[in-house]
């Protein structure tokens, strides 16, 4: 079954702290991305896995292959359950991750970001090919240079799976009962991408700015296994 992430997209350590609370028992993953990376570092994502959630460490690596390297030697050594680079890093880069990966006691899963959910065909620079199009290329090139999974939009993860079944598809741009996307241009609502073969939905802003957050997420995560 499909497995929900929310994306901890707060400034400081009281909110992150104040929210992980509010969605203890509820919600098994948190996403630090680089908002509050930046803000509270490695010792808040050592107290949020101490705290029994696993750790999805969003800073989507994008560097020359052995710095890339040192990035996810560094996350390995915080224990982190799940973490993201660049496909357009190329094949040297993604590679240098995953052999950096494969030596850690528990290795954690490697994504490769395709295209941004909140970019639109025609957005990305020097790209022509339809965002649909360009994402299920970069997916098919990440799963022949080793990686878990790719980080793309929802409504071409049925593509993605067709063509790379083992392959796994970790779907941002989620919006309950399709309500406005924010800066997200390729949305779906849950049912919607696990239809299509999502494993993994990451939700920020709709659970997180919810009047009640915790309930938010009960209802994605009853939407979740009612799809199931
Ligand atoms: O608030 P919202 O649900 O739009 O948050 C989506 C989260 O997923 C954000 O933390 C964003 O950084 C992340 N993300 C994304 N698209 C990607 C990769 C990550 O929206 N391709």
């Amino acid at each position: 079954m499909a497995e929900l992430i929310v994306a901890l997209d707060v400034p400081t350590e009281g909110d992150a702290l104040a929210m992980a609370a509010r969605l203890g028992g509820i919600a098994g993953w948190l996403k630090i991305g680089m908002e509050l990376f930046t803000a509270c570092g490695p010792q808040l994502v050592r107290r949020l896995s101490d705290e029994g959630f696993r750790i999805f460490l969003d800073l989507k690596f994008y560097d020359i292959p052995n710095t890339v390297a040192g990035a996810v030697r560094s996350a390995v050594a915080l224990n982190v359950d799940m973490l993201t680079i660049h496909c357009q890093g190329g094949e040297r880069m993604c590679r240098a991750a995953m052999e950096t990966a494969a030596q850690a006691a528990r290795p954690p899963l490697v994504f490769g970001v395709t295209v941004l959910t909140s970019m639109a065909s025609g957005e990305m620079p020097g790209i022509s090919l339809a965002a649909e199009d360009f994402a299920l290329n970069l997916a098919c090139m990440a799963a022949g240079w080793g990686l878990n999974g790719v980080v793309c939009s929802a409504r071409e993860a049925r593509r993605i799976k067709l063509q790379k079944p083992g392959l796994l598809c970790l779907c941002p741009g989620i919006r309950p009962g399709g309500e406005a996307g924010d800066d997200q241009r390729r949305t779906m609502t849950p049912a919607a991408a696990i239809a299509n073969g999502a494993d993994y939905l990451v939700v920020g802003r709709p659970i997180l700015k919810a009047p009640d957050p915790a309930q938010a997420a009960r209802t994605i995560l009853a939407e979740i296994s009612q799809t199931a």
